[in-house]
Order: structure tokens, then C-alpha cells, then sequence
């Protein structure tokens, strides 16, 4: 496995490896199995696989959050070469913002809700940390998380007005045993924390379960939402019933049409976020 940390190192590998397939796997690191499955589709699907770790300071609108990331760059790069990765690209601060950035990215309606209207500036850093990556990497395909739906649908519309030609792979949400969806951030929970959390996909399943009998999706979620805010451990930032497209907030849900419902809440001062993509029959 190949570790660069260089831009033009990057750019002289993918020079020498011309037109092979080549699949993107960007990260922040500390790496858990939902990365991994994404590093496992892209070996399937592409001739070579590009790991990126660069905890990217422009999409974290809360320093402390920044500072208390969790970094694990010697475990990340033994489980890489574990999974059979051929490259990591591991670019320091200066090396990915050699001056600060001036431009700024904007989505439209889709950056306006959930994620976006709770992290000012979010998605301009992220949107522009995956085009320089995209830029330096050149992949044929990028892999991304539907953990994460609205940075899925925010880098789908990237792709879209940018004109990169690179096909994009949303790959299924990795749980734990007791559903908790796996994250980074997990490992900041306290024993009793992390007892707790799974009640966020429960929440998830319930409200699934009463919209498809036909209650109301707001009613639904605004009383789920205050189940758990009661429990005293939860503080809800949202739980929606949106467009699985635009991600507007739906009301009257149709038949044959795909929704998701997605959540945000601190736990312990860990904010999680989760989500179901789900059709309405
Ligand atoms: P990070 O949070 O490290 O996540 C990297 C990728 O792993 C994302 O596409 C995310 O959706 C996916 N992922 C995380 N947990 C997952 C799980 N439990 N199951 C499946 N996939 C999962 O997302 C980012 O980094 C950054 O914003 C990034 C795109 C790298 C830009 O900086």
C-alpha cells in the first residue's frame, strides 16, 4: 500500500497508473467498518482504490468540535492495507489549503435544511474539500455513505454542475448489533452514552412504522422527538419526513414515492446523526 502525503506524489501516481479504473474513498479517518465497506465496493467495482484521511478544518463550524475529532492515523492505515487499499492520500493542513480559500459553494434549497441550516458553512467545506480531491484524484468512481444522505445528494449536485465524469456509489448505512449507526464520533460516548444511543434508530423505525399507518408525519415526529428530549439524556436538533430528492419536508406522503426520515441530536455533547430511506406504499 502506497502512502502519500504530497499532492504532485498523488498526481505522479495516478500519471503512471493512466486508464485504469479508479475508485475514491474520501475520509477524515479514525476508520470503522461503515468505511471500510466503502473501501470493500470500491475494490469490487474499480482496478485500484484511493483512501483520503484529511480531517478538513473548513466543514467544522464548531472549533471544539474540530479539536475533539477523534485522529487514529496508525490504526486507520493498518486496517487500509488490511482491506487490501492500494493508496492512501494523508495530505497535511498546509499541503490541501497552501492560502486560505476564497470561493464560496452554494446548493441551493438542498443546503438550506437539516445539516446545513444546523452548521453554517458545512457543505461549502465540504464541497470544497471533495472537488479538490476529485480534482487531484481524477477516480472514475467516488464512494460515498448514506449515513451521510444530505452530503450524498450535496456532492450528487456537485458532480451534476460541475460536470466531473465521475460515476457516484451511495453505499448502505453499517450498524451495530443494537442498530446504532457506526461514526466516528461514537467513541466520545460514555459506557451509559452508548447504551443510549441506539434509541435513536429506534426512533427512526417507529416513526417509519407510524407514518406507514397513516399518521401524521409532523405530529409523529414532533412526539418521538419529545420522547427522547424527556428521557434527559437526548437534546433532538430534528427528526424529518423529507423528499428523498430535495429533501423538502413532506406532510402528505404518496404512494410509490421514496422518503427519507432523517434525525440529528446530542448525546453527551456528541452530536449523531442517522437516517431511513424508505418507500411509501
Ligand atoms: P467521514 O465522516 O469520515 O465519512 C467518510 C465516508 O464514510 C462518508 O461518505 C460517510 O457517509 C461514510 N460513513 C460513515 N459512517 C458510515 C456508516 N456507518 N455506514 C456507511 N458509511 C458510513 O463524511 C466525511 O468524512 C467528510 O465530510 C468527507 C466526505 C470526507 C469530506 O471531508
Amino acid at each position: 500500500m502506497k502512502v502519500y502525503h504530497k499532492v504532485s506524489d498523488l498526481r505522479a501516481w495516478r500519471g503512471s497508473v493512466g486508464n485504469l479504473s479508479i475508485g475514491l474513498v474520501p475520509t477524515m479517518g479514525a476508520l470503522h467498518a461503515g468505511h471500510l465497506s466503502l473501501v470493500e465496493r470500491s475494490k469490487a467495482e474499480n482496478q485500484l482504490t484511493v483512501c483520503s484521511i484529511f480531517v478538513n478544518p473548513i466543514q467544522f463550524n464548531d472549533a471544539q468540535d474540530l479539536k475533539n475529532y477523534p485522529r487514529t492515523p496508525e490504526e486507520d492505515l493498518t486496517l487500509l492495507k488490511a482491506a487490501g487499499c492500494e493508496v492512501v492520500f494523508m495530505p497535511d493542513e498546509k499541503e490541501m489549503y497552501p492560502a486560505p480559500v476564497r470561493m464560496r459553494l452554494y446548493f441551493g434549497a438542498l443546503e438550506e435544511v437539516m445539516e446545513g441550516a444546523h452548521r453554517p458553512g458545512h457543505f461549502n467545506g465540504v464541497g470544497i474539500v471533495v472537488s479538490k480531491l476529485f480534482n487531484i484524484v481524477e477516480p472514475t468512481r467516488a464512494y460515498f455513505g448514506q449515513k451521510d444522505f444530505q452530503q450524498y445528494l450535496i456532492i450528487k449536485r456537485l458532480v451534476e454542475d460541475l460536470s466531473y465524469p465521475i460515476e457516484l456509489v451511495c453505499c448502505p448505512i453499517v450498524r451495530q448489533a443494537d442498530g446504532l449507526a457506526l461514526s466516528s464520533r461514537n467513541m466520545r460516548l460514555s459506557p451509559q452514552g452508548r447504551k443510549q444511543a441506539p434509541a435513536l434508530y429506534q426512533a427512526l423505525q417507529e416513526a417509519k412504522q407510524r407514518i406507514l399507518q397513516g399518521e401524521s408525519p409532523k405530529q409523529v415526529c414532533s412526539h418521538i422527538s419529545d420522547k427522547l428530549n424527556s428521557t434527559g439524556w437526548f437534546q433532538v436538533n430534528y427528526l424529518t419526513l423529507a423528499d428523498s430528492q430535495t429533501l423538502m419536508e413532506v406532510s402528505h406522503p404518496q404512494p410509490n414515492s421514496e422518503y427519507v426520515l432523517c434525525i440529528a441530536a446530542s448525546i453527551e455533547g456528541v452530536r449523531l446523526i442517522d437516517n431511513l430511506l424508505f418507500t411509501f406504499a
